[in-house]
């Protein structure tokens, strides 16, 4: 353990100095400052997220880090990597920065974004001992504040998002990181806040990432939690969306958004003809997967009322149908 802090300070100062060395980059490039002027972001927000800017060089970060760069931190960090014949390189080049800050306001890892088109449109630090992608939400420890006053907190995609959302006035939004939202994440984000919205972008990749965090969120649950989805259109994620339509309209949306149990019952009723007896037998069937695993038992039994109307069944009946136990015996 005295070992493990060890690697895991020297990883963070790696990651800290790295980090300072991007923003002061950023200072000193016309081009990336323009590319974040151009997306709507000011000084002050990019200070405030910490952006900064890897330049276009193999081995830029030796400016930083000196004779450090051959240390064995900065490989296990990520930042640097060695090839088959012991050369070192950094990771990240020619990229706008966003470092990746845990809870306590520590820096474990970067997400680079290409300026402008090409390919990998983003790139990451690797997993390291600091930082576990399924945990982490990026733009938590800046969002606490805004989250503990809304008493909301909008979960999206991308980097972008959320620091768009904050340019525009609405700070507590946090983003997945491109991986899908897994049970961790949904804790951490009930102990910011009762109620989560989810945000996804409007194409079918945002509209498959709602039905895993549906899944993940389920037994997440308690009556005194709500979870809702924020359904945008087709052509926007929320950085897009903020920026055509404003904040007053965002918050709307958000305050609008499809609560969890009409989503559960959007889901299971798509491509369903329920005029047919056979396919509300499968709407009930269906719901087998789902609605038990609800650990709200009052949000339990709603949403078994929503699903008995649909169903043309009485709440007994669906429950008995589910394998749960008949609500309230009248
Ligand atoms: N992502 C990634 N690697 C990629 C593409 C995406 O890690 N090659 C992750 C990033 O965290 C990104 C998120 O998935 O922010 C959402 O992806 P996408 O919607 O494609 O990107 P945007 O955040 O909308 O990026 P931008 O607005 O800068 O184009
Ligand atoms: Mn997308
Ligand atoms: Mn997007
Ligand atoms: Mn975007
Ligand atoms: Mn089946």
């Amino acid at each position: 353990p005295q070992q493990d802090r060890a690697q895991l300070s020297s990883l963070l100062d790696a990651t800290t100095r790295a980090s300072r060395f991007f923003q002061e980059q950023l200072r000193r490039s016309p081009k990336a400052i323009e590319y974040l002027k151009q997306r709507g972001l000011t000084g002050e927000i990019a200070r405030q997220f910490g952006i900064g800017y890897a330049p276009d060089d193999w081995n830029a970060l030796r400016e930083a880090f000196g004779k450090d760069y051959d240390s064995p931190a900065l490989l296990e960090s990520g930042l640097v990597i060695q090839n088959d014949a012991g050369r070192r390189y950094d990771r990240f080049r020619d990229r706008v920065m966003f470092p990746i800050i845990d809870q306590r306001g520590h820096i474990i890892g970067f997400g680079g974004r290409v300026i402008g088109q090409g390919e990998p449109k983003y790139l990451n630090s690797p997993e390291t001992p600091l930082f576990e992608k399924g945990r982490e939400l990026y733009g938590l420890f800046q969002a606490r504040q805004a989250i503990r006053e809304s008493g909301m907190v909008v979960v999206t995609e991308g980097y972008m998002d959320v620091v768009a959302l904050a340019q525009y006035g609405f700070g507590s939004a946090v983003a997945t990181l491109g991986t899908a939202t897994t049970a961790t994440h949904i804790q951490k984000l009930f102990r910011q806040s009762e109620k989560v919205v989810f945000c996804f972008d409007g194409d079918k990749a945002g509209r498959k990432a709602a039905t895993r965090a549906l899944e993940n969120a389920l037994d997440q649950l308690a009556d005194d939690r709500e979870v809702r989805f924020l359904f945008l259109p087709a052509e926007h994620d929320p950085d897009s969306f903020i920026r055509a339509e404003g904040l007053e309209a965002f918050k709307r949306a958000a305050s609008d958004a499809m609560p969890l149990s009409e989503f559960l019952l959007q889901t299971l009723r798509a491509d369903l003809d329920l005029s047919i007896p056979e396919e509300r037998a499968k709407l009930v069937h269906d719901a087998k997967a789902l609605i038990p695993k609800i650990s709200a038992p009052i949000l339990q039994l709603q949403t078994i009322r929503l699903l008995a109307d649909d169903a043309g069944m009485s709440t007994d009946e669906v429950s008995l149908a589910l394998g749960l136990r008949p609500a309230f015996k009248s």
